[in-house]
C-alpha cells in the first residue's frame, strides 16, 4: 500500500473530498495547507495576518511561509499521510524532497469550465472540514454539516471573480509539478470528472491498494 501521498489538482478537483474519504475508511491523516491557513486565519496569528491577503486575492502564500509550516508538521507524522495542497511550486516540492521520499504524487484531472461550476456551489464546514456542494452533495439539513452539525459557510476565496484567478495561479505555478513528478516516476492522473465522487473513491482506493 502505497502510504505517503502528495495530491495534486487544480482547484476544486476534489482533493479535499478524497482525503476526506481516504481518511475515513483507510485510516490516512490528511495534511491540508489550505485548512491549515484558514484555521490560522480565523484565529487572528500572525501566520493567518499574513497569508489572508494572498488567500483573499486567490493568489499563493509565500514559498518560506508555507515550507517553514510544513516542515515542522511533516516532521511529527507516523503512519500513512496525504499531502492536500503541498507542494504547490516547484520550490516547495525540491524542499519537501529534502524531508521525505514520497510513494505517489495522485492528480486528480477536471477541466476548468466543471472546476468554477463545483467552486462556486462548494460549502464547507468551519469544524471538521467536511465538504458539500449544493448541487450534488447538499447536507442532509439545509446549511448545517452532517457529520459535527456546524453552520456551513461559503469559502470567501470560491467566489466566481476569485475561482478565476485561482485557476490561473494554478495553472502557472503547480501545473508544472505534474511533469516534475512525472520525471521521477512518481505521477499517477485520475480522471475526477468521470463518475461520481464513490467511483472517483474506488479507482484510488485501486490505486494506493496496489
Ligand atoms: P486550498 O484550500 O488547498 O484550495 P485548493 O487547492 O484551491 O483546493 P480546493 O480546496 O478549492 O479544492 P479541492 O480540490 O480540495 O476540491 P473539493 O474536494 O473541496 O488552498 C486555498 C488557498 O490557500 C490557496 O489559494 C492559497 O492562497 C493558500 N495555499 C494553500 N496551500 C498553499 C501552498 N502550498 N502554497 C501557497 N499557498 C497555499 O471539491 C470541490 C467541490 O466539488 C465540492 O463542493 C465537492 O463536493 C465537489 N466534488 C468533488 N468531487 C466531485 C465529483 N467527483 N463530482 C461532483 N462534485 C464533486
Amino acid at each position: 500500500m502505497k502510504t505517503k501521498i502528495v495530491l495534486l489538482g487544480p482547484p476544486g478537483a476534489g482533493k479535499g473530498t478524497q482525503a476526506e474519504i481516504l481518511c475515513d475508511r483507510l485510516g490516512f491523516v490528511s495534511l491540508s495547507t489550505g485548512d491549515m491557513l484558514r484555521e490560522a486565519v480565523r484565529n487572528g496569528t500572525e501566520l493567518g495576518k499574513k497569508a489572508k491577503e494572498y488567500m483573499d486575492a486567490g493568489g499563493l502564500v509565500p514559498n518560506d511561509v508555507i515550507i517553514g509550516m510544513m516542515k515542522e508538521k511533516i516532521d511529527g507524522l507516523d503512519g500513512a499521510f496525504l499531502l492536500d495542497g503541498f507542494p504547490r511550486t516547484i520550490e516547495q516540492a525540491d524542499a519537501l524532497g529534502e524531508i521525505i521520499d514520497v510513494d505517489m504524487a495522485l492528480n486528480i484531472d477536471v477541466p476548468d469550465e466543471i472546476l468554477v461550476q463545483r467552486l462556486t456551489q462548494r460549502r464547507s464546514c468551519p469544524d471538521c472540514k467536511a465538504v458539500y456542494n449544493l448541487s450534488n452533495k447538499p447536507p442532509k439539513k439545509e446549511g448545517i454539516c452532517d457529520k459535527c452539525g456546524a453552520q456551513l459557510y461559503q469559502r470567501d476565496d470560491d467566489k466566481e471573480e476569485t475561482v478565476k484567478n485561482r485557476l490561473d495561479v494554478y495553472r502557472k505555478n503547480t501545473f508544472p509539478l505534474i511533469d516534475y513528478y512525472q520525471k521521477k516516476g512518481k505521477l499517477v492522473t485520475v480522471k475526477g470528472d468521470e463518475g461520481s465522487i464513490e467511483d472517483i473513491f474506488k479507482k484510488i482506493e485501486g490505486i494506493v491498494k496496489n
